[in-house]
Formats: C-alpha cells, structure tokens, sequence
C-alpha cells in the first residue's frame, strides 16, 4: 500500500517536472501559416491552445486543433482571447489593428505581434514612410493596457517549426515595453529551438518590421537569409 502511494506521488512529480513553470492558455488569433506554426510548437511546450477563428468548424480547422493536441480547441476570436492569458495575433498584417481592436478587453494580457504589412502585390508598405511607425506599435496605442510584444515576424513560418533546416541559429528579436511580457514570449521563443534577443522598448517595432523588407527583398533576389545576432561575450 505504501508502495503504491510512494509511485503515485513519483508519477504526479514527474509530471510536474515534464510541464512548463507555468503552463498558460494561449489564444492563437488566426490559423494559416504562422497560427498554424505557432499553435502546436506552443502545446508541444505544455501550453493550451485556444485557436480565435472566424470558422471554428471549418474542417482545416478541426485538422489544426487534432494536430495541435494537449487539450486545444477552436472558438470566435473574442471567446478565444477571453479565455487566455497570452494572444498571438496571426492575421494579415494589414488588418491586424482592427482585428486586435475587435477582440474585447484585453487589459494585462500578452499580445504578441508576429505581423508584417505587405500589399497584395507583395510589397511592404509600413505605414507610408519608412522609420515612422509600426504595426505593433498602433496595435499599443488602439489597447493601451495589453502588453504588446512584436516577435516571430523577421523569418517564414516554415522555420519557425523547423528551425534546424536554417542551417545554424536564428535570433526572434522582440521589442516591447514590458520586461516581464518579454521574458515570457522569451520562453515561448527559446522552447521552440529558437534564439530570443530583446532589442528594446515597443518604440523600436519599427526597425523589427523593416528587417523583414530587407529579408524578403534578399530572398526574391536569390540570397536568403535568416537573422542570427550574436550576443557579445560579457
Ligand atoms: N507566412 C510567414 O512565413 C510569416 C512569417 C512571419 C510573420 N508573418 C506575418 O504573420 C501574419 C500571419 O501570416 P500568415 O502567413 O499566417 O497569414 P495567413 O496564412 O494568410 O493567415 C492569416 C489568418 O488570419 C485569419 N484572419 C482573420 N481575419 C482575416 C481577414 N480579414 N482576412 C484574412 N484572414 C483573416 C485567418 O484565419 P481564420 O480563417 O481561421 O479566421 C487566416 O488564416 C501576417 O501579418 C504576416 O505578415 C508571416
């Protein structure tokens, strides 16, 4: 009998100590290609995916939650956010304010921003002028009590699951003005096989959202590249 309780109690640890320190419910905005990435990388770390889609019953998305596992569901956008503690907002980047504005109170959660602005022709519009604004950043000024943190969006998706086909190391560099925001999405990033580098305050976006003119101008050229920052020795 004491046996039996001694390998329960072993069981219930060892559970414990496979887990995440805190394993979180986490809305994935969006289920194309980066929902599609994100959810499950995010529920292979312990976490329970609530995926916010315009068609829950969509049969793609039935196939997303099956191979998301570890508890996932699907709902509409505002049931999903309410539900969780940290959003991805997965969605063109174009509508991304809107959509973000729409989704209900968002007051102290994590919203992080992967998105980047391109047309239908495939160019970058950034806002008009480039230096003078962020997605990210309209995103914080349309829900100033979220904390925004712009990450994920200067490599494909397909990298983001596989990130050893890369070739060596990439760095997700995150921008936002929530140190502990970023140091959980910094989790998230480093769970995944990826490198996680904060560049700064939320002002800094910007400069994320660029990089990725520059990544995919040398991609269509014949030049791909992912980001590796390396850090300086202290
Ligand atoms: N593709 C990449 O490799 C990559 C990498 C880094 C960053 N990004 C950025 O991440 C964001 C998502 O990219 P993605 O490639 O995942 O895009 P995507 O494949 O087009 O998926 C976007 C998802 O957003 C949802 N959505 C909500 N409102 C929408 C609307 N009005 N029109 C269309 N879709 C809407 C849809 O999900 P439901 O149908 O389920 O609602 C759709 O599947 C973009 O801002 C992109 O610039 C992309």
């Amino acid at each position: 009998m004491r046996i039996e309780k001694f390998k329960f109690f072993g069981l219930v640890l060892a559970l414990a100590l496979a887990l995440p320190v805190s394993a979180e419910t986490i809305a994935v905005i969006g289920t194309g290609n980066v929902g599609g990435a994100l959810g499950p990388e995010f529920a292979a770390q312990g976490h329970t995916i609530i995926y916010g889609t315009r068609e829950p019953r969509r049969a793609d998305i039935i196939e997303l939650v099956a191979r998301t596992g570890n508890g996932a569901t699907a709902a509409l956008p505002n049931a999903a956010v309410a539900a969780a503690d940290i959003v991805v907002l997965a969605v063109p980047g174009t509508a991304a304010v809107d959509i973000a504005r729409g989704l209900g109170d968002l007051s102290g959660k994590i919203l992080i921003d992967p998105t980047n602005v391109v047309s239908r022709e495939g160019s970058y519009m950034m806002h008009g002028v480039p230096g003078k604004g962020s997605n990210a950043a309209m995103i914080q000024a349309a829900l100033p009590n979220t904390r925004v943190v712009k990450a994920f969006n200067t490599l494909n998706y397909q990298q983001m699951v596989n990130p050893e086909t890369a070739g060596g190391p990439i760095t997700i560099p995150l921008a936002g003005d929530d140190a502990e925001a970023k140091a959980v999405v910094a989790e998230l990033v480093e769970g995944m096989g990826l490198e996680a580098l904060d560049i700064g305050p939320l002002a800094y976006a910007h400069v994320l959202e660029e990089m990725l003119i520059v990544w995919a101008q040398a991609r269509g050229a014949g030049n791909a590249f992912n980001y590796y920052l390396r850090r300086t020795p202290e």
